[in-house]
């Protein structure tokens, strides 16, 4: 139902995303809904010092009409500041052009992969798009998913629980100090030493991992459905979350503490008051039953790999002479986890918002408002 592509080099001119299928009448502003999740994205110890050449902003140049959607495709654009250093190897025409060849391939990127699936013999061609400098076109576009999920209540918001070995104590969240925290990490005590953990690897010349918690608030029950493999929410949210470079893993709620544990002492039990209706006494399911969201917060915990290029670089091999040398190095961040975390709550927000168009099937925010109403009546009526 809400489908997007998103198109551009890592150095070229700019990002454009095609983002099809929001309905008329939302109302949507760049710099008011847009921009904070850009600047967010841009965010956290350990990036590189690309961000501090780009200062994002997304500009909307179609489908949007006096602040209001028209029904139609949007379309958004995310200029690359770093393109005025790269007009020369990045540069669309044949006349003049300068290559940056890169041929040690760096072990763990999509360097090697690229170069023999598409005929390369530069691992620029591959990085310039593999490079996550695309998920910023995604996080433009998951702030439209964001502002439509607003008109059925729901929210998203992301934090980090692990970087390396530093792991924050499973306490309550409080939102804000996740905001205010350098690593997107609510205890202070837990965000110090992941930011020393950053900084070790950083003189190390290595990188470093960790782990995301995103999590969709107050999402209506029903959306997704168990009668088709492809229509179950929970495979939609972790294909979405694999799609991020570097995120390896996707925990569904508390999905290794019930592997390692007895049914008994992990389902979520249901229960029911006349004033709440039907909810569950605890949510280690992540909000998620037989591919439907069952009424609670969906939650996922994202596991990212550190990154792979080192400024002690890895041996590798050149593609050119197949000889053992040292991988490229280029201006790399030291640790994304902070940054991927506000990724996740992009691709959240766009697998939840196309599971509400499917299941309220609106083509105007009005529509959609009146379905949202009937379908609550109707869970009313259960009580
Ligand atoms: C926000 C973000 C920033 C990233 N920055 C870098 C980077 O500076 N250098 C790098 O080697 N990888 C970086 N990555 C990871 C690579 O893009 C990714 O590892 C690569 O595309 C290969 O894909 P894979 O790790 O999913 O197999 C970043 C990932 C994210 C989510």
């Amino acid at each position: 139902m809400l489908r997007f592509l998103t198109s551009g080099e890592s150095h070229g001119p700019q990002l454009t995303v095609i983002l099809d299928g929001v309905p008329a009448g939302l109302e949507v502003d760049a710099a008011r809904d847009l921009d904070p999740d850009l600047r967010r994205r841009q965010g956290g110890h350990g990036r590189g010092k690309r961000q501090q050449i780009e200062n994002d902003t997304a500009q909307i140049t179609a489908g949007v009409r006096g602040g209001r959607t028209l029904g139609s495709p949007i379309a958004l654009v995310v200029l690359n500041a770093d393109w005025d250093n790269w007009k020369g190897p990045m540069q669309v025409t044949a006349d003049g052009f300068t290559r940056k060849q890169v041929t040690r391939v760096r072990p763990g990127h999509a360097d090697l992969a690229g170069i023999l699936k598409y005929d390369l013999d530069d691992a620029r061609d591959v990085l310039e798009r593999a490079s996550a400098r695309e998920t910023a076109a995604r996080v433009a576009a998951g702030a439209v998913a964001k502002a439509l999920l607003r008109v059925a209540g729901t929210t998203i918001s992301s934090h980090v629980v692990r970087i390396g070995e530093v792991v924050a104590p499973d306490s309550p969240v409080d939102q804000n100090a996740v905001e205010e925290s350098p690593v997107r990490c609510a205890d202070p005590a837990a965000a110090q030493l992941m930011v020393a953990a950053i900084d070790a690897a950083r003189s190390d010349g290595d990188t470093i991992g960790g782990t995301a918690v995103v999590t969709g608030h107050d999402v209506v029950a029903g959306l997704g459905s168990y009668v088709q493999w492809d229509r179950r929410l929970d495979g939609r949210i972790a294909q979405a979350m694999c799609s991020i470079p570097s995120v390896k893993g996707v925990e569904l709620g508390d999905a290794a503490v019930a592997a390692a544990s007895t049914g008994s002492r992990v389902h979520d039990r249901p229960s029911f008051t006349r004033e709440g209706g039907f909810r569950h006494l605890s949510n280690r399911q992540g909000g998620l039953s037989g591919g439907v969201s069952n009424g609670e917060d969906v939650w996922a915990r994202v596991h990212f790999k550190p990154i792979s290029t080192l400024l002690t670089p890895l041996r590798s091999v050149d593609v050119h002479t197949g000889e053992e040398t040292n991988a490229h190095y280029e201006r790399s961040d030291i640790c994304v986890v902070p940054a991927g975390a506000v990724v996740a709550e992009a691709m959240l927000a766009l697998v939840l918002a196309d599971a509400v168009l499917e299941k309220f099937g609106a083509d105007s925010v009005s529509e959609l408002r009146r379905n949202l109403e009937g379908y609550r009546a109707m869970l009313g009526r259960l009580r």
